[in-house]
């Protein structure tokens, strides 16, 4: 046996007998359910265990087995994931629910390889449901688990490079025991959640320390190297409120296909690199709806953080000049009576610019 080999089963045991005793005590780790377990990491996939936890909870009571949630209407499937977020992933589930029960018999599957054959299913799923579901000796390597493996290892090339995943997932393989791969999965996850943290590491309760190739070389802040490319770019987008006489505003709902299709928003709102003028906004509104308007004041302003973007949407008043609305470039137009918008779909920073813009008027009212 190789010293490198050598290594990387002294690391696995050392981090496994770690986990053992402080492990997270998480929902989906009380269960030896298939379907739950898929149905926690592909909530995972973009979110934090945190929010997570009451997502996975209500959902499994919603859809408790793969064949409730074949069956179950897609705007229901969609609005038990409202606001978590990357909502493609809940169309997936529920094409892959239906896959499962037509394709599987209703068994979840249970090699990396047929998972990967479900929509939504990337090969870091894949990895932590047969390891953790299955026990199959298969490496799952996330952004958290990246890390890790970095420092550990001192990888020091670029997270981007496809070389650089292609070595740690070697390293994963090497060290991934037989006995328990999906314990060694999650405890690389948690060390990396816990005490691997993306900054300020948590070196001295870390059960590896003393064999951490950063660590030892005081580079652990430094590693893993994000990227050749710079920072995530950050977008701008600007959408109109516009209100008929009862004081209902006018939404629109988004085509049927792309990022959040179906889901209602303000009119306007396309992201592009620079602060759409007022002028882009009213032609927007134009091409959307078949509307005149004037764009007023700016009343509100919100940011949100998505994994390849940032972006910063601001709500602007508006008055009609002329035209009656027409769904022009979008599917659907409603006039909707704020109390009623907790009702129809919108993502998560479309509630927030309209929870600020109505905030605004509420706020001018009582003056
Ligand atoms: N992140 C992704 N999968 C996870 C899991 N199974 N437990 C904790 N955090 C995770």
């Amino acid at each position: 046996m190789t010293n490198e080999t050598n290594r990387s089963r002294r690391l696995a045991r050392k981090i496994v007998a770690w986990y053992r005793e402080k492990r997270r005590t998480l929902p989906w780790r009380e269960t030896r359910d298939p379907y739950a377990i898929w149905i926690s990491e592909v909530m995972l996939q973009q979110t934090q265990v945190d929010t997570v936890i009451p997502y996975y909870q209500r959902f499994l009571k919603a859809f408790p087995n793969v064949f409730a949630l074949a069956r179950a209407p897609l705007p229901g499937v969609l609005k038990a994931w409202e606001n978590l977020g990357y909502y493609s992933r809940a169309r997936h589930l529920h094409a892959a629910a239906q896959m499962i029960v037509d394709q599987f018999g209703g068994r979840i599957p249970d090699t990396v390889d047929e998972l990967r054959r479900l929509p939504g299913v990337g090969p870091y799923t894949a990895g932590a449901v047969a390891s953790i579901a299955y026990n199959r000796a298969v490496p799952a390597v996330d952004g958290n688990v990246k890390r890790v493996l970095c420092r550990l290892f001192a990888v020091d090339t670029p997270l981007d490079d496809k070389a650089t995943l292609a070595r740690l997932n070697d390293i994963a393989k090497a060290m991934i025991p037989a006995k328990g791969p999906g314990d060694f999965n999650s405890a690389l996850m948690d060390l990396g959640a816990t005490v691997c943290r993306p900054r300020a590491p948590r070196c001295c309760d870390c059960p590896v320390a003393n064999d951490c190739l950063a660590g030892k070389a005081g580079r652990a802040d430094d590693l893993p190297v994000k990227s050749r490319r710079g920072k995530t770019p950050h977008r701008f987008a600007a959408a109109v409120v516009l209100r008929d006489g009862q004081d209902r505003l006018l939404l629109t709902q988004r085509l049927p296909d792309g990022l959040l299709a179906s889901f209602w928003k303000l009119p306007g709102g396309i992201p592009s690199p620079q602060p759409p003028s007022k002028a882009d906004l009213a032609s927007k509104i134009k091409k959307e709806l078949g509307l005149n308007i004037r764009v007023g004041e700016k009343i509100a302003s919100v940011d949100h953080a998505y994994t390849h973007f940032r972006l910063t949407l601001a709500a602007y008043s508006a008055a009609l000049i002329s035209g009656k609305p027409q769904a022009l470039d979008c599917q659907a137009f409603r006039f909707v009576a704020p109390g009623d918008l907790p009702k129809l779909p919108l993502s998560k920073i479309d509630r927030m610019i309209l929870a600020a813009a109505t905030a605004d008027r509420a706020e001018k009212k009582g003056r």
